[in-house]
């Protein structure tokens, strides 16, 4: 299942849960906007860069209504998941507000965005939307960033987990493979800082009732979620600091 999804389109991963993102000839660092519609609530997330935002916009605008937007979940402050959003304010002539830790608050202006704040960490690490619906927000920090925090919802129970998760590589499809773990070392091997940190942030997913792993680039994770926890466990990372010896 996977192989003849049409991704010229938005893809329905889940019931009302959108994959928004795009295919790239050439590149092996992709990413992954999705969207949850909740109803009353419609929740962004890491909705993408300034190269990508037309084929982002006609995306989201094929699943609902983009003025109906009205949060953002971003995971940390990297420009190829944020630096789409000022053109969005401007598009839609409204402002969002932004679920994210406090240390991505302080960054993320600089962008230009002038949606307000929740920031999660001052919130019990919760929002729960009007619907009732519960989003969780787990901290993982210093991977790669101090403040980075992924997202879970509960009622999809999927985990939208930021670049952790990542993939690097070629060849590419929506929903991971047989060689999906090599992708995923080729990722973290230099983006995240070491062995102990990683395996310190995995030991808290295994506290969650985890069906599919979303993270922002690479693919989706819908078998085996375990075995792709247990993998980063073992990871030695922190390989850059054996570059320029
Ligand atoms: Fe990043
Ligand atoms: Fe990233």
């Amino acid at each position: 299942m996977g192989g003849n999804l049409d991704y010229s389109r938005a893809v329905e991963i889940d019931e009302g849960i959108y994959w928004l993102g795009w295919t790239e000839e050439n590149s092996a660092f992709r990413s992954n906007p999705y969207l949850i519609d909740d109803g009353e609530d419609v929740v962004l997330l890491e909705p993408g860069s300034v190269p990508h935002f037309e084929i982002f916009y006609r995306k989201l605008e094929s699943v609902v209504e983009p003025e109906r937007v009205n949060y953002i979940f971003v995971s940390h402050q990297d420009p190829d998941l944020c630096t789409g959003i000022p053109l969005l304010e401007e598009r839609l002539n409204k402002t969002f507000t932004i679920l994210t830790h406090t240390r991505t608050t302080f960054l993320l202006p600089f962008y230009g965005i002038k949606s307000e704040y929740y920031a999660v960490d001052m919130h019990d690490w919760k929002l729960v939307l009007r619907s009732g619906r519960e989003l969780k927000f787990i901290f993982m920090p210093y991977c790669h960033f101090p403040g980075m925090t992924v997202m879970y919802d509960t009622k999809s129970r999927i985990l939208f987990s930021g670049d952790l998760f990542g993939g690097l590589s070629y060849n590419w499809s929506l929903y991971a493979d047989e060689w999906y773990i090599e992708a995923m070392k080729a990722f973290h091997e230099h983006y995240m800082p070491s062995r102990e940190i990683l395996r310190h942030n995995m030991a808290k997913l295994e506290k969650l009732d985890i069906r599919m792993i979303a993270p922002q680039h690479g693919s989706i994770i819908r078998e085996d979620v375990q075995k792709y926890i247990e993998a980063l466990k073992n990871l030695e990372c922190g390989e850059y600091m054996l570059v320029g010896d």
